[in-house]
């Protein structure tokens, strides 16, 4: 292991360097949405990003994913500025290395929930009955068997998100960036869809950044990361106590509203 990718023992999977991101806006300035933001993500941890609207909570997750690049500054896998592959090389790294959920499912509305997370790998050329199988595997991980031929409007908002989690696994991705995932369930599926990430994170050391306006989902992640303004303003780590009292309420407490904020 190299010091670029270890620090003080835990295992960095990446590095985003002095972050600035603008947007043009024809003649007027540019908006700067991110403004120098340096984060380190160390591999198999699971953080939050939380932080008002417009904050840059999106912006920044796009950009750490590099579906959006930044204006300037680094992004760091194993030693390699991701910001300056070529295209084809970008979006092959992105394919193998990175699984994305956001708050709308995005599933093809014509394709079965096992065609759906079969698609990544097809489109990266596994053999199909690789794709399959692993597909079939990660559909009973996340409680999906018996919905394998149904299509996304014939499931319920609960499981077509677990069928995009699925989706976003596929590739074996080292990175899972989640942006309001359950933002758009009702309290007992969203504490189901959190148990699920909470689970995919402990068993198969997956490395997650979750963007939420979640608050018990926030209190049971190990990591919250604050914005403001387009900064990184606090990164608060929580104590295993505080984690298990936290994890115990959501699962105790069934009737208890999740808190918005
Ligand atoms: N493509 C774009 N062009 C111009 N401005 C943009 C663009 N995308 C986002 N912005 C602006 O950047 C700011 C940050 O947006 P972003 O989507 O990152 O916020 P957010 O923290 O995710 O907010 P929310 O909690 O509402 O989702 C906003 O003020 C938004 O209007
Ligand atoms: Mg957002």
């Amino acid at each position: 292991m190299t010091a670029a990718t270890s620090d003080g023992g835990r295992e960095v999977l990446l590095r985003a360097v002095r972050m600035t991101k603008e947007f043009d806006r024809g003649s007027a300035p540019p908006l700067r949405v991110l403004s120098e933001v340096s984060l380190t993500l160390y591999r198999g941890e699971c953080a939050t990003i939380v932080g008002a609207s417009g904050a840059g909570k999106s912006t920044l997750l796009h950009c750490v994913g590099t579906l959006d690049l930044p204006t300037r500054g680094q992004i760091l896998f194993g030693g390699t500025n991701v910001v300056t592959l070529p295209p084809p090389e970008l979006a092959k790294f992105r394919n193998e290395t990175i699984g994305f959920v956001f708050q709308f499912h995005h599933l093809l509305p014509e394709f079965s929930a096992l065609e759906n997370v079969m698609m990544p790998a097809m489109i990266a050329r596994l053999p199909n009955k690789e794709a399959k199988s692993r597909a079939e595997e990660l559909l009973a991980a996340v409680g999906m068997s018996e919905r394998l031929t149904h299509r996304p409007g014939e499931l319920s908002g609960g499981e077509q998100q677990r069928v995009a989690i699925a989706r976003a696994l596929v590739m074996r991705p080292r990175l899972l960036l989640a942006d309001e995932p359950t933002g758009n369930l009702d309290t007992k599926t969203s504490r189901e869809v959190h148990q699920l990430l909470f689970r995919l994170n402990e068993e198969q050391r997956i490395t997650m950044l979750i963007v939420t306006h979640n608050r018990e989902l926030a209190s049971q992640v190990p990591r919250s990361i604050r914005m403001q303004d387009g900064r990184l303003i606090a990164s608060e780590e929580k104590s295993a106590e505080e984690l298990a009292r936290a994890r115990a309420i959501a699962t105790e407490d069934p009737d208890a509203e999740v808190g918005q904020g």
